[in-house]
């Protein structure tokens, strides 16, 4: 071959590799899941999905992104409550309506699916959901969505992130959420969900976030709990638990922040819960929480929350309270003490309002004894 005929011959095959869809499209099979995807919503406000047309939905496609070694769709992240700057420019948060298709099974390389708070996206969580092998993160908060979670939820053997806090789910927790052996963050607060906390729930090793607040959950505080190393916040407040603390509990390595209230929890408060290092908010209010306040604390002692109201805790206030390192918020009201309040920090800082409603508490902030 000539020099000119090589200079040809690469000519052509410059031409061909730009006419030829390259690596960087995606897959047509993928295109059209994010299309069926996109045709069950409608958000009319911003038109994030005028963004959604052209053959490569890797590119410019508003929140699609894809994996660059395959160009497969890896990542849907769409957020109604954002700091884009689409959303400041035209003060007004996003609404989106309609459902979640189950096409999105169909991007079986999607490693994060964050579909949040759209408020008005309805309808069931597709239960082929479980079926995406390479899933780290759904976060489906703050829509309307309901039924239950898919129970085989346990499938997702890489999820880091479950959060489909504030919808309108229900059913129980699905028993084979224990076997996701790297999750580390669960959000359920403010659905339906009813049932109980599945007994061996300290399977989840990893987890550090436990919220399942504002639910219809009874049954017990399952004790292997207390064998979730890494867990430093569980909130099961405003549910329908009940039984007792399990003592294990004030062992925990760093847990650092525990709501109980608004349950119907009985028997004493377990002493080393509140000799429990690092935790440093505790709310135990309303509940039926009965016997005497440990007096336990001491220079090791530093609560920025300590709520134990509306209870019914008997006896006088421990007067190892006064060495604590620090207790910022105390609220004792509501319950059958008795006896003179101590006199010294933190009780020179409190209002009435901590003590009231008790049988015979007596001295400052209340009138002398
Ligand atoms: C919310 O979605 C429903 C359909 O699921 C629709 O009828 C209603 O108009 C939507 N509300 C708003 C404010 O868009
Ligand atoms: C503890 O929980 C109760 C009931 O849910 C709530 O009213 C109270 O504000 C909480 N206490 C603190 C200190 O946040």
């Amino acid at each position: 071959m000539g020099s000119k005929d090589k200079a040809l011959t690469l000519l052509l095959t410059l031409l061909l590799l730009a006419v030829t869809p390259s690596v960087i499209s995606c897959p047509p099979s993928d295109r059209a899941a994010l299309l069926s995807f996109k045709s069950a919503l409608s958000e009319t406000f911003h038109g994030i999905f005028n963004s959604w047309s052209g053959p490569n939905c890797c590119s410019n496609w508003r929140g699609v992104s894809c994996d660059p070694t395959n160009s497969r769709v890896a990542d849907i992240t769409l957020r109604g409550e954002s700091e884009d700057p689409i959303y400041e420019r035209t003060h007004r948060s996003g609404h989106m309506s309609g459902q979640i298709s189950p096409a999105i099974c169909r991007l079986d390389r999607l490693t994060t699916f964050i579909l949040a708070d759209w408020k008005n996206i309805s309808g069931p969580i597709p239960p082929c959901i479980t079926s995406l092998p390479f899933l780290r993160i759904l976060d489906l908060v703050g829509n309307r969505l309901s039924g239950p979670l898919p129970s085989g939820i346990g499938n997702l053997k890489h999820l880091t992130v479950l959060n489909v806090a504030d919808n309108q789910l229900s059913g129980v927790i699905p028993a084979s959420i224990v076997n996701l052996p790297e999750l580390k963050h669960l959000d359920l607060t403010n659905n339906r969900i009813s049932g109980r906390i599945p007994s061996s729930f300290g399977r989840l090793q990893l987890l550090s976030r436990a919220l399942l607040a504002r639910n219809l959950i009874s049954g017990g505080i399952p004790p292997s709990i207390a064998t979730i190393y890494r867990l430093s916040d569980l909130d099961l407040s405003m549910n329908r638990i009940s039984g007792t603390i399990p003592v294990e509990i004030g062992k925990m390595a760093v847990l650092a922040s525990l709501y109980l209230d608004g349950n119907l929890i009985s028997g004493e408060i377990p002493p080393s819960l509140l000799t429990c290092r690092g935790l440093s908010i505790l709310n135990l209010s309303r509940n039926a929480i009965e016997g005497r306040i440990p007096d336990v604390f001491g220079v090791g002692s530093y609560f920025m929350e300590l709520d134990l109201a509306y209870n019914k805790l008997r006896g006088p206030i421990p007067k190892s309270l006064t060495s604590a390192a620090y207790i910022g918020h105390l609220d004792l009201s509501h319950n059958h003490l008795c006896g003179r309040i101590p006199v010294g920090s933190p009780f020179d800082h409190l209002e009435a309002s901590s003590f009231i409603s008790n049988d015979c508490l007596c001295g400052a902030p209340l009138p002398k004894c």
